[in-house]
């Protein structure tokens, strides 16, 4: 099965399978963050709705239509609305100097799509514009509470700091908190937690 195949099959669950409510850090970081927004692999809404519900104009990119789908239709519930793209963030081409923000949220991608993705990501930031990036850490693999279980997908603040080398560190760390993010993201996890600001002059 590919990865929209698998992806497309996951959403066709008529719940939230992610929940309704933001990722917990994006929540507690919010105030930071300004638009526009893009949402790397946005999945069901919960994060992009969040974002646009405060004002932000997000667009929300993702390989299944069927997530985005349900995306819009949270937006709706909502009274807001947000932008969708349906694509592969491995052919992926964002803006450039365009967001004030780029989330990406449980958007576990190999490294032969983050060598390409991640430096468009840079330039694809206004000066002074954010990434806020929550991943499950490699230790992850040890835990039985979601995530991938592919260490190429896993994230630690060494590939942060070299896949990212444009950005300066506002927040870098590794830590281990309780996640309550619907039906496959449930319990103690590992997570890595990246703010990175895009410097006001270029280097
Ligand atoms: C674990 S879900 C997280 C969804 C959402 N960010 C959230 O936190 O609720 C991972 C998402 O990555 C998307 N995805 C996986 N591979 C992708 C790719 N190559 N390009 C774009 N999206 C991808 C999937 O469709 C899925 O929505």
């Amino acid at each position: 099965m590919n990865e929209e195949a698998f992806w497309n099959s996951r959403y066709a669950n008529p719940d939230y399978v992610y929940g309704t409510e933001p990722n917990t850090f994006l929540a507690e970081h919010a105030d930071l963050l300004e638009g526009p927004g893009l949402s790397l692999s946005e999945g069901e809404g919960r994060n992009a709705v969040f974002l646009a519900s405060r004002g932000l104009d997000m667009l929300g990119v993702d390989i299944s239509p069927i997530g985005l789908e349900k995306a819009r239709k949270l937006a709706a519930s909502r009274g807001v609305s947000i932008r969708t793209a349906v694509a592969d963030l491995a052919t992926y081409e964002p803006e450039p100097d365009h967001y004030g923000t780029v989330i990406s949220i449980s958007a576990h991608l190999p490294f032969s799509i983050r060598r390409r993705l991640y430096p468009l990501i840079e330039r694809a930031l206004k000066p002074g514009g954010l990434v806020l990036l929550e991943s499950y850490s490699m230790k992850q693999l040890s835990r039985d509470t979601g995530g991938p279980k592919d260490q190429d997908l896993l994230m630690t603040p060494d590939k942060i700091q070299r896949e990212f080398p444009g950005l300066e560190p506002v927040l870098l760390r590794e830590v281990d908190r309780e996640v309550s993010e619907g039906t496959y993201h449930t319990g103690m996890a590992s997570v890595l937690q990246f703010i990175g600001r895009r410097p006001l002059h270029r280097k």
